[in-house]
């Protein structure tokens, strides 16, 4: 927590803009979240309109596990080969993360995991670990889309490493080529954002992540978008959907 000194260094509208954010998010009602959907299916895209929205946490497991992966920690050190394969990393290491993560203030009215769980024992886990806390997965949004639209989504984004904008070459192209709008630096793509690697992605999304839709459904919290639609369009459908 910041102390009062730190608090007078910062400038009075900010302050009042922050006061007025944690005004609004009183008002809404928990949410606990599950984004499933196979690699470029728009999960990254659309998370962050929905925090805000709810004022929720957004735990996305790919961007912690690519951070392990660049500083070096032996967690990433243990994710790197499966990540640059398109595999999928070991449950216990997934698990462990997000057992850490939901326990964040910011997590306190809930949260997104985008890209967690993507095994049924993930998601046993999950539910055991809630059960603990009295609580459950509210929603999973499903993110339904046909494989052959991927492709040239995953092909074609860009993405600012240090806030995670992302943006595509031709979907949500930046104002300068290779350039992040909002800092000016430079964009990168993602090592596992090639068409052979997506080709591992998918497969593991359909034998090892399609199962945990099922294993949802059969609780009665799945609910089916239209990913295949412009971002504005799949973001109305997420707001209906959460809304209901
Ligand atoms: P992760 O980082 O989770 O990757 P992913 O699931 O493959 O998902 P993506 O980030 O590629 O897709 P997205 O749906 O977020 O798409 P986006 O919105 O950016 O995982 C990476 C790796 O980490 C895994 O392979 C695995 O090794 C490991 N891992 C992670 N979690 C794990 C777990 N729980 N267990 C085990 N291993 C785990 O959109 C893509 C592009 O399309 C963007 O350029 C965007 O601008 C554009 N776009 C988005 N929506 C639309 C739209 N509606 N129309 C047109 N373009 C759009």
């Amino acid at each position: 927590m910041a102390s009062s000194a730190n608090l007078e260094d910062i400038p009075s509208m900010d302050l009042m803009t922050e006061l007025l954010r944690r005004m609004k998010c009183a008002t809404k009602p928990d949410k606990r979240l599950i984004l499933v959907g196979p690699p470029g299916s728009g999960k990254g895209t659309q998370s962050p309109i929905i925090k805000d929205e709810y004022c929720l946490c957004h735990l996305a497991t790919g961007d912690m596990l690519r951070a392990a992966v660049a500083a070096k920690t032996p967690l990433g050190i243990k994710a790197k080969e499966a990540m640059d394969k398109g595999e999928l990393v070991s449950d216990d290491l997934v698990v462990g993360i997000i057992d850490e993560a939901i326990k964040k203030p910011s997590c306190q009215k809930g949260f997104i995991l985008d890209g967690f769980p993507r095994t049924v024992v993930q998601a046993e886990k999950l539910d055991e670990m809630l059960a603990k806390k009295g609580t459950k997965v509210d929603k999973v949004l499903n993110f339904a889309i046909d494989d052959a639209i991927l492709e040239e989504r995953i092909t074609g984004r860009w993405i600012h490493p240090s806030s995670g904008r992302t943006y595509h070459s031709k979907f949500a192209p930046p104002k300068v080529p290779g350039i992040d709008d909002v800092t000016g630096e430079p964009l990168i793509q993602r090592k596992d954002d090639t068409a052979a690697v997506l080709r591992s992605r998918l497969e593991a999304f359909h034998r090892q992540t399609e199962p945990v839709i099922d294993y949802y459904s059969k609780k009665g919290v799945v609910a089916q978008l239209h990913a295949d639609q412009p971002p504005n369009v799949v973001t109305a459908e997420v707001q209906k959907v959460l809304s209901s």
